[in-house]
């Protein structure tokens, strides 16, 4: 990874770092709402996580703990939609007909608002975490062909910014999508269902 995807990726930490951390700060300072902000405790035995969207700049990714485990949130471009597209033809289960998400997130952008992608960061191998890769064209991850996506380092499988898995990986099936439901257009929550 080059010095600057690095940076990148150490920023985009630090941003979900700090979004979560407001969303504590919020709770704390205004000790009435306080109920509505979940525990630690509370948190780890699976209460929803309530995170502002905002702030993720067009093309980056936050992490979010939800349930102990990690839920990435891509803000993705309007040419990573349209990449979305170009790689349908790489894929295993390009519908996401045998994968793991809410019915409203069953699309080809796999989302509700699709500027936002929201998915469990697990491989569907082993679960380890895959690297946030959006780098177009990168040349370690099939040159021309990438459109950008996630690399899961442990033995090699390949996403799209959707969390759609390529033909012929390890993974058999797409990122799993947690269930999530739009607070406003900006405040999601992690761990509520959508309403239809
Ligand atoms: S755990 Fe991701 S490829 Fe094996």
């Amino acid at each position: 990874m080059s010095n600057d995807a690095v940076n990148k990726t150490r920023r985009n930490l630090i941003i979900g770092t700090s979004v979560v951390g407001a969303v504590g700060a919020v709770g704390a300072a205004v000790p009435f709402v306080g109920s509505w902000y979940p525990s630690a405790k509370a948190k780890a035995a699976g209460a929803p996580v309530k995170v502002n969207i905002s702030k993720i700049e067009p093309g980056a990714m936050i992490t979010v703990e939800w349930r102990g485990k990690p839920v990435y949130v891509v803000r993705r471009t309007q040419a990573a939609l349209d990449g979305l597209k170009k790689v349908e033809g790489l894929l295993s289960d390009i519908q996401s007909e045998k994968s793991t998400q809410p019915q409203y997130a069953k699309n080809p952008e796999r989302a509700v608002n699709k500027e936002f992608a929201i998915l469990l960061g697990i491989c569907t191998h082993l679960g380890c975490a895959p690297m946030f890769r959006p780098e177009v064209g990168a040349a370690d991850l099939g040159g021309d062909k990438w459109q950008g996506g996630f690399f899961c380092p442990c033995h090699g499988s390949k996403y799209d910014l959707a969390g759609r898995v390529y033909s012929g990986m390890p993974a058999p099936l797409n990122l799993e999508i947690p269930p999530h439901k739009y607070e406003s257009e900006f405040v999601v929550v992690i761990g509520e269902e959508q309403e239809a």
